[in-house]
Parts: C-alpha cells; structure tokens; sequence
C-alpha cells in the first residue's frame, strides 16, 4: 500500500478533468454518464492503492477514458487523440504521462468475446478492471438496459442467438439484444479481471448476474 499526494498542479489537473467529463457526459442516458466515470474513478483508487500504481496517471485515465468514445461519438468527437489528447495538451500535461494515459484509453475497451484485449501497464490495468467491474453486477444490468434502450435495441429475442464475436469491427456494428450482450461480454469479464482486487469483487457481481438471468428466463417463460 502507499498514499500519494498530488502537487497544487496536478490536483488542478484532476479537478478541471472532472469538470471536463461532468460537462461532456452530463446528459448521456446510455448507463455512460458522470456517475459511471465518478464509479469507475472511485474503484479505480482503490486498486492503484493496493497495487501501489501511479495515482496521478490512473486518475487521469479513469476521468477520461469514455469522453471519445466510439459507442457515443462519430467523426472527430471519437477520436481519442483529438479529444483525449488535444484536452492534456491544454491542460499542459507532461508528455509522458500524455502518451500513457492515451495508450489507456485506445486499450481499455472490450473488443469482442474471442478478441485479447491487453493492457501493457499496470495503470490500465487498473482502469481496466474498474471499467469492467462497473458493467457488472446489479450496476452493470441497469447500465446494459439503459444502454439497450438509448440504441433501440431489442430487450430479448428467444429467435436471436448470441454471438461470440472475432473481430472488433463486427463486434462494433453488431445490433444484438440486451440480453445476448450478457453472453458477449458480461459474463465473460470476470475472468479477464487483470488485478488480485479487481478478481475478487468480481464474483459477487457474477454470481447477482448469473441469478437476474436466471430469474428473468423462469418469468419470461412463465415457469
Ligand atoms: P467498454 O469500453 O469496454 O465498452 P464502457 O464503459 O464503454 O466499456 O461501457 C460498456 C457498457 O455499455 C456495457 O457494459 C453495457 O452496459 C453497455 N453496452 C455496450 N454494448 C452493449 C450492447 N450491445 N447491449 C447492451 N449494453 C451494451
Ligand atoms: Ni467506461
């Protein structure tokens, strides 16, 4: 375990980060909104605690990992680089700690059920797995049915079968139901969990999963 402090300037880093993000993603109904990135940032410290990671860069990745996303963006707006980088180059970050918290954000995000999605430091790691803890797990359920609304989709089709994807593009433009994406993706995380922490709080948030599935199935059938 170690404590770390920010300097005056990193703190004034952080603190206009979340002004940033609050702003961007204050009206998003997508289960994407300032209180995901609050989440994600919050279990995020945690497990830079425990893992003695560098806060400063873990923060700044957990703030900013979903203002370009792909999901929510088109055009320039979705380009990380622009958005992401172009914000830290204002914001006159060191260009080290620049290069790592975008390399973060280009690889934090689930690509597919049969795409590796590796994480070269230990910093996105973390973010990684703060993420992901937040899709799953009663959070995660309302989150995924949020999201299944914002986009039109389709609740559950008994017809529709999932679909383990293998490429990021077709996961990308996949137009599956809400529940199907339990089976792409959900369930699938907790055992891509990269840190000791970040293994462990996922199982409970499985297993919350596992039974809404199970309870949803037994009255959709009415059995
Ligand atoms: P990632 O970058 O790994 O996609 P995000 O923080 O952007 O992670 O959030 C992804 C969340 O968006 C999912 O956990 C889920 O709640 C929602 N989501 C994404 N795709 C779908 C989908 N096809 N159906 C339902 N929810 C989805
Ligand atoms: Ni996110």
């Amino acid at each position: 375990m170690t404590s770390q402090t920010f300097s005056v300037q990193e703190q004034q880093i952080i603190d206009a980060a979340i002004e940033f993000v609050k702003a961007k993603l204050a009206k998003d109904s997508s289960g994407h909104d300032w209180w995901h990135i609050y989440r994600v940032w919050q279990t995020a410290k945690k497990l830079a605690q425990a893992e003695s990671a560098d806060l400063f860069i873990v923060e700044l990745a957990a703030l900013l990992h979903d203002v370009a996303d792909h999901k929510l963006n088109t055009g320039k707006d979705a380009c990380i680089d622009t958005v992401v980088g172009g914000w830290l180059d204002a914001h006159h970050v060191d260009q080290a700690i620049k290069a790592q918290v975008l390399q973060i954000i280009h690889q934090v995000s689930f690509k597919g059920a049969n795409v590796a999605t590796p994480m070269s430091t230990l910093e996105g790691q973390i973010v990684q797995d703060a993420d992901r803890l937040d899709a799953i797990g009663a959070i995660g359920i309302g989150r995924a049915f949020a999201y299944g609304g914002h986009k039109n989709r389709l609740m559950y089709d008994p017809d529709e079968n999932p679909t383990m994807h293998d490429s990021f593009e077709t996961y990308k433009s996949s137009q599956g139901t809400t529940i199907n994406h339990f089976h792409e993706k959900l369930l699938l995380l907790k055992d891509r969990m990269n840190t000791k922490a970040g293994k462990q709080l996922a199982q409970e948030r499985h297993q919350f999963m596992m039974e809404f599935l199970d309870q949803f199935d037994r009255q959709w059938w009415g059995k």
